[in-house]
């Protein structure tokens, strides 16, 4: 059903109202205004949820994000803004430094001795870690038999596909794009920085107790509301002791739907391993005293910042992963866990530095040394210790350098 334009919220009523908001947003964040374009998403964008909203009543947090991100052909990584890399909004490992893909290559070959080849990368953003990766296991003779890959946003794929064309055309028939999960794999599946863009619930601890966080409109845009919550399923079940440590105003985040990603994804694994690569914590350190406003960060031209609410359409939502919680969550669907590191121990234990000795190589940032990206991907402040891996298993024997005993954490 179609809501009367009338009938909506004042702030996206009409073009001119939503760009003012718009504006005032990009001045507020310091940073650039969007084109007409852009904000025409934006704005079709923010009447599609403030007309779900007007005819079932505020949404979950998770279901705002969802449709911020995912939104058929006009969230975030559905619609055609370019995202990744220097020119977009944020940057990732494989964009940084071929050395990423090349280092997470010999891996893959390691763990090919125990598994079928074969790849099933989640979540390939412009398809560089694939370009890389099989760019090395070309250089080793050592393709893989497929490499399949399984993306949500049809603008990406469709980048990801011109990049092999570009790059490796005699390798393209190799690659397949799916739809969604196969009914069941074996060979290696990745997903680097895939879990932190799955939505998530906001909670906060008030004086009534625990709330969680739902989106409403007025007139002057979207907002914010926080709901107190019975506890009756799901993670807030499980962490009640934890929740009522926190101190009123506390604010956190939690991922039920992160898990539910997760064990579909393993009940597919029928032989081999995942790895997943991402920003996060052990759920002890995640919810730490020290971290009383979450991990949420808007990603929007480079600039980082945790208004999710403004820029609708138009900027990464992430928060942390909650490793502790997936490691669980992969026991409980029967896997194992291979190891948990960070992402330097994971690249220097898997033989990051025989790259280094070669000639530099940079073409995905010409301008920037291989010293600077190294630093990048292996410093402590940086990605380094920022980004943690964890191999999950399912009926595999074999096991991986960069989680070889002196680089193993607990999870
Ligand atoms: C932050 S980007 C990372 C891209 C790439 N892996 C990299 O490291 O450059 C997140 C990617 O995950 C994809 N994505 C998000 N949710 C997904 C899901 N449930 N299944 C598969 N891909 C997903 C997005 O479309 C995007 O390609």
């Amino acid at each position: 059903m179609e809501l009367e334009s009338s009938s909506l919220p004042q702030f996206c009523r009409n073009f001119e109202d939503y760009c003012r908001l718009l504006t005032e947003q990009c001045k507020i964040l310091e940073v650039p205004r969007p084109d007409d374009y852009a904000i025409e998403v934006s704005y079709q964008l923010a009447q599609r949820i403030a007309q779900q909203i007007h005819f079932h009543g505020k949404l979950p947090f998770s279901e705002f994000m969802q449709q911020a991100l995912y939104a058929p052909g006009l969230g975030y990584y559905s619609a055609g803004s370019r995202k990744l890399g220097e020119a977009g909004d944020f940057v990732t490992a494989p964009e940084i430094s071929p050395l990423f893909g090349k280092t997470l290559a010999l891996s893959v070959q390691q763990a090919w001795q125990h598994t079928a080849k074969h790849i099933l990368e989640f979540g390939a953003g412009s398809g560089r870690l694939m370009c890389d990766i099989l760019r090395q296991c070309e250089a080793e003779q050592c393709l893989p038999d497929r490499y399949f890959v399984l993306e949500v946003s049809a603008e990406l794929k469709q980048r990801q596909q011109d990049l092999l064309r570009e790059e490796l055309p005699h390798l393209y028939s190799r690659v397949t794009w799916l739809e969604d999960l196969p009914q069941s794999f074996d060979g290696v599946m990745l997903a680097n920085e895939v879990v932190d863009a799955i939505p998530f619930e906001l909670l906060m601890q008030t004086e009534q107790g625990l709330a969680q966080g739902f989106v409403q409109t007025s007139d002057q845009g979207f907002s914010l509301t926080f709901v107190p919550t019975d506890f009756s399923r799901g993670w807030q079940k499980q962490h009640q002791e934890i929740c009522q440590q926190w101190p009123d105003g506390y604010l956190a985040e939690t991922y039920d739907l992160r898990g539910d990603w997760l064990s579909a994804l393993l009940s597919t694994l029928n032989q081999g391993c995942l790895l997943l690569l991402d920003y996060g914590y052990e759920e002890e350190e995640l919810y730490s005293p020290y971290r009383p406003q979450g991990t949420l960060q808007c990603y929007y031209r480079q600039k980082k910042h945790s208004m999710p609410l403004t820029l609708l359409g138009l900027q990464d939502i992430t928060a942390s992963v909650n490793f502790t919680q997936l490691a669980q969550q992969a026991l409980d669907s029967g896997a194992k866990v291979l190891g948990f590191t960070s992402q330097a121990q994971f690249l220097t234990l898997s033989g990051i530095e025989q790259f280094v000795a070669q000639k530099e190589d940079s073409d995905t940032m010409p301008h920037v040394s291989v010293a600077q990206q190294l630093q990048t991907l292996l410093m402590p402040n940086e990605m380094g210790q920022n980004i943690k891996v964890l191999g999950l298993s399912k009926d595999f024997s074999g096991a991986l350098s960069g989680f070889s005993s002196f680089g193993r954490q607990t999870v």
